[in-house]
């Protein structure tokens, strides 16, 4: 396994893989890597004659009050993953090599991006749409893995794919799970034992929500409430946003619209807070003929 620091360092290697006619499966990452990082290093792996890895924590993406600055990074245990999942180069640039001066281009995808952690964290995925833009001119991957517990992330980046017409395919790939059903996220690591404990209630209420779903007449806005519900009965969460919306487009659905009538995937995505930490996770339900669980 290479490891490159440079992007002119990381092109000699990819023109060298490129030479021997191999395809490159590519995982963008901010590192602290766990078991969903895995999945999809293994994913790109067997789909793949190469697979790519990038750790960058991107300060783009990130609110000037959020935690870019104490967001958890352990380069040595990353490195460990990395080899063990078989990867064959890991970029690891700085942000002066990312970033040498300030850009003053802009990636903005519209639609996608109005509702959910678009609308919660202004900004946040310009910072992402410019990051992950540059990162497919530099490693020109044929596929990108990019897993679904940001599942709003895979709909912007599908939008961006298609409207600039990059030559990749993007894969998403299912949220991992602790087994007690908390979806994992390099964040985890900044909830106390209690909030750990308290956090297992987003899981929860997407499993709820699979057994409300079928039942007779259940609408958008009352399976909304009952999932609020749930979540407020949970000591120290704080709601961000419940909001079922329709998947990938992520439009608003009108609260009386019955949801076992709708002809397309829909997505309950939850964001909640414990104390500081904001966690995230969502499902999708797929139309007519049960629900499914991703
Ligand atoms: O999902 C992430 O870790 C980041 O948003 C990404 C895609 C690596 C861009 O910085």
């Amino acid at each position: 396994m290479k490891i490159c620091r440079t992007i002119a360092g990381l092109k000699q290697q990819l023109g060298e893989l490129r030479q021997e006619g191999k395809t490159i499966g590519f995982v963008p990452t901010m590192g602290f890597l766990h078991e969903g990082h895995a999945s999809l290093m293994r994913q790109a792996k067997e789909q793949n004659e190469a697979a790519v890895l990038s750790i960058f924590v991107n300060p783009t993406q990130f609110g000037p009050n959020e935690d870019f600055d104490r967001y958890p990074r352990d380069e040595e245990r990353d490195l460990e993953l990395a080899e063990q999942n078989g990867m064959d180069l890991v970029f690891l640039p700085s942000v002066e090599e990312m970033y040498p001066r300030k850009p003053l281009t802009s990636v903005l995808v519209s639609g996608v991006t109005t509702r959910l952690c678009g609308a919660s964290r202004p900004g946040h995925f310009d910072g992402v749409g410019l990051i992950v833009s540059k990162l497919f001119h530099i490693v020109q991957p044929d596929r990108a893995y990019f897993g679904m517990k940001d599942a709003q992330q895979v709909a912007v980046i599908t939008q961006l794919v298609e409207d600039l017409n990059f030559n990749v395919d993007v894969v998403p790939c299912p949220t991992v799970r602790e087994p007690d059903g908390l979806a994992l996220s390099s964040r985890n690591v900044y909830l106390s034992a209690q909030q750990r404990s308290q956090a297992v209630v987003l899981s929860q209420s997407l499993q709820l929500a699979k057994e409300w779903i079928p039942q007779p007449g259940m609408t958008a806005g009352e399976l909304v409430e009952r999932v609020k519900n749930h979540i407020r009965g949970a000591s120290g969460a704080a709601i961000d946003y419940v909001e079922l919306l329709r998947f990938p487009s992520l439009e608003e659905l009108s609260a009386d619209a019955a949801i076992n009538e709708l002809p397309y995937t829909v997505i309950l995505a939850l964001a909640v807070k414990f104390g500081n930490t904001r966690l995230i996770d969502n499902s999708l339900y797929e139309p007519i003929g049960g629900v499914d669980h991703v």
